[in-house]
């Protein structure tokens, strides 16, 4: 069977350490652009000369233009600016707008039965505007930040409860935002719930740090937002779908009418696959959960109105 493809766009922190991975864990053979001229083809070539030492048959090339990205089987967009200190995520916007459509625009064309995994930020905003600029069925466009909110989450649970992080599931939900939604109640350290594990303070102390977990990051860095973390969280959906395996992870999928939301992107649990969203799981919220969720989707859906609006 050929080996499938993964476009990975920009090429900067999160999507040369995004395409590092696919390579070596050899998922898929990649096609890595910026449109800076020549950081992609160096980054791709390094990446090559690393085969023979690290073992993997897979192919990377860089490029600054989209002619060899061509029937991809998946597109991760990670181009665009990030977060410097002081910035929001959502002070990103006109730029990424701008960027996250164009990219959309050249790609969808040559690679139709792609899926999109979109990592750029304000992430729930540029899912929904990259939906919205592709003409693909919602289920093809999906947004990375519940994997990384989670991965964050379980990293605080393990490091409070003092137990091994492979015991350790978390969940969160929402926009990728100060008002996402980490949810203690389907949370657990091998299958028992966090409640039971740690006191409310502890709780609401991480509570707290994962929904500034990136911010924390970015403060440490000073000139960049993080990358180890995010690349390995848009590699795990994009092996969902190259792998059709029907992952249950939180992903921002198109909402309509699930959880009571209407025409927004957020954070929710999907099965995830080689079609994409295969479906969104309804599972039923403590009154407070769904509250923070409405109020972050709502939050999701201002945003969009007002990109909509420049683009
Ligand atoms: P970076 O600045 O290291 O890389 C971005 C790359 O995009 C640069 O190399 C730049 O030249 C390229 N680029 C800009 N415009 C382009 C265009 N029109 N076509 C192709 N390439 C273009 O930034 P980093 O750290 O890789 O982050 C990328 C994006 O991902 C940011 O918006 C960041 O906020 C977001 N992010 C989202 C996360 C999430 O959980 N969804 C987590 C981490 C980052
Ligand atoms: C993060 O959460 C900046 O969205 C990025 O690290």
């Amino acid at each position: 069977m050929a080996r499938q493809k993964v476009t990975v766009v920009g090429a900067g922190h999160v999507g040369a350490t995004a395409a590092q991975r696919i390579v070596e864990k050899q998922l898929a053979d990649v096609v890595l652009v910026d449109i800076v001229e020549g950081l992609a083809q160096g980054k791709a070539l390094d990446m090559m000369q690393s085969a023979a030492t690290e073992g993997f048959d897979t192919q990377i090339i860089g490029s600054d233009n989209y002619d060899q990205t061509h029937n991809s089987d998946v597109i991760i967009v990670t181009a665009g600016i990030a977060r410097k200190p002081g910035m929001s995520r959502d002070d990103l916007v006109a730029t990424n707008a701008k960027i996250v459509s164009s990219v959309v625009e050249q790609t969808v064309a040559l690679s139709p039965n792609a899926i999109y995994v979109i990592v750029s930020n304000p992430l729930d905003a540029m899912t929904f505007l990259a939906w919205k600029k592709s003409g693909l069925p919602s289920e093809r466009v999906v947004g990375m930040a519940g994997v990384l909110d989670s991965s964050r989450y379980a990293c605080f649970i393990a490091e409070e409860a003092k137990c091994s992080i492979k015991d350790v599931r978390a969940m969160v939900l929402g926009g990728h935002g100060d008002s996402m939604v980490p949810v203690p109640e389907y949370s657990t350290v091998n299958g028992i719930p966090i409640e039971q594990v740690l006191d409310a303070q502890t709780i609401e102390k991480i509570n707290e740090r994962t929904k500034h977990g990136g911010a924390e990051i970015v403060k440490y860095l000073k000139t960049g937002s993080a990358y180890y973390a995010p690349s390995a969280s848009a590699v795990a959906m994009a092996e969902a779908i190259l792998l059709d395996s029907n992952r249950l992870i939180p992903a921002c999928a198109y909402m309509n009418g699930e959880y009571g939301l209407q025409d927004v992107y957020c954070g929710v649990p999907v099965i995830l696959n080689k079609h994409g969203v295969q479906k969104i799981v309804e599972i039923e919220l403590r009154d407070e959960s769904q509250r923070a969720l409405n109020e972050s989707a709502n939050g999701v859906k201002a945003l969009c109105d007002k990109i909509l609006a420049t683009v």
